[in-house]
């Protein structure tokens, strides 16, 4: 497999990880030598239940004995992205009510920019430096990280930039501004949480311009950090909304959330505002409900807080300088990217799966699956600290 993966499908780093996968179940994925390796990285936050949970391999294939694809997004009525979006607007404050449902993350970015600029008839989008919203044009016009965006100018126009967490460059935003788009919690730059009422500031100043303000949320949202949604912790609720990863339950998801006022502004003027052919996909849509419905109806979102407790207990070592984040988004932060580096690859040498970030290359990734056992994290961390040991003599 190995010769055909480098031989024909596009590569995007000359060092990928390159396992060969055999099957997953639960916290592990096996390679094709059945060799077992615990997963604290989840599909990069994307598997939230861990691999092949029962319930959504079950409403899996139930959708699939009745029907797939049937129509372009929104003209039939299909059951799942019907529960699956008034599951999200019950879950969800009463001004975030409609949802539309997209196939990745980045096309539901584009969807809530769009939404902004026909709402607000402006063409002005404020963005933060060291952001992550995908890698679509419209996404990446939005990315806060000019050495990876460079080569594909033009891109958008009409996009500021500000440093997330800085009250003074509010300013920034006026009356011109249609949006401001920001991570609740700043992934790629190393799991940067807002501080000093930020959001609220954020929402305060957009309020004053009539900006609108859109979180994304297809990291820290879908439980992983003890709340369903990361804007729960921080007293700001955004005008639009946009999930992915984690609420597909392992299928790819996109969605953006608003009121129905913002919403329906899609469907006029012009029309078709948005279109998508699978947008709101029966089987993938029916993996989402059932994974929304685990996670709410669970009490994972709560021991999500206690595995972090547990995890930064056991995760003390003279190499980590700092654990950021919150519930099971977490990042181990030292003193250099080789020390990270090291610690991933030798840690997957031992059979425990970790990940970098996009920006910050001293930071290692810790998002396992929720529902990883406490056993599991015991077992996951003492590798990371064995590891630590080694590199340290
Ligand atoms: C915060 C954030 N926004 C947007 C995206 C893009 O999502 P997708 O890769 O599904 O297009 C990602 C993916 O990593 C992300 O972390």
């Amino acid at each position: 497999m190995k010769q055909n993966f480098f031989q024909y499908q596009a590569q995007t780093t000359p060092h990928p990880l390159a396992m060969e996968i055999s099957h997953a179940k639960g916290s592990y994925i096996y390679n094709t030598k059945n060799k077992a390796y615990l997963d604290f990285v989840a599909g990069v936050s994307a598997c939230p239940l861990g691999h092949n949970h029962p319930k959504v391999l079950n409403a899996i294939k139930e959708q699939l004995d009745k029907y797939m694809h049937v129509m372009v997004y929104g003209e039939y009525i299909q059951k799942p992205a019907i529960d699956l979006s008034k599951l999200l607007a019950k879950k969800l404050p009463e001004s975030l009510d409609k949802t539309y449902l997209t196939n990745s993350g980045t096309e539901a970015v584009e969807g809530a920019l769009k939404l902004a600029k026909r709402a607000t008839g402006r063409s002005e989008i404020i963005a933060a430096n060291k952001g992550y919203h995908g890698n679509t044009m419209g996404s990446m016009s939005v990315m806060g990280f000019e050495e990876r965006k460079q080569a594909f100018r033009p891109l958008l126009p009409d996009v500021k930039f500000i440093d997330f967490n800085s009250e003074k460059d509010l300013s920034q935003i006026t009356e011109k501004t249609a949006c401001i788009i920001l991570e609740t919690i700043q992934g790629g730059a190393g799991f940067i949480e807002p501080k000093n009422e930020y959001l609220h500031k954020v929402r305060q100043r957009c309020n004053e311009t009539g900006t609108l303000l859109i979180l994304d949320e297809i990291q820290p949202g879908i439980g992983r950090t003890g709340k369903l949604f990361g804007f729960e912790h921080y007293n700001c609720i955004p005008d639009i909304l946009v999930t992915g990863k984690a609420l597909g339950g392992g299928m790819p998801i996109g969605a953006f959330t608003a009121s129905s006022k913002l919403m329906d502004l899609l469907m006029d003027n012009p029309k078709l505002g948005h279109i998508t052919t699978f947008g709101g996909h029966p089987v993938i849509a029916a993996s989402a409900l059932a994974t929304l419905k685990e996670i709410t109806e669970s009490d994972l979102m709560e021991q999500a807080l206690e595995k972090e407790k547990l995890i930064r207990k056991l995760l003390t070592h003279p190499l980590i300088k700092e654990i950021r984040g919150k519930g099971l988004m977490l990042a181990i932060i030292t003193d250099s990217a080789k020390i990270a580096n090291a610690l991933i690859l030798n840690s997957q040498d031992q059979g425990l799966i970790l990940f970098w970030l996009l920006f910050e290359q001293k930071a290692v990734r810790i998002t396992p699956p929720l529902t990883i056992s406490n056993d599991e994290i015991i077992k996951g961390c003492s590798v990371i600290i064995g590891v630590l040991n080694s590199i340290q003599q």
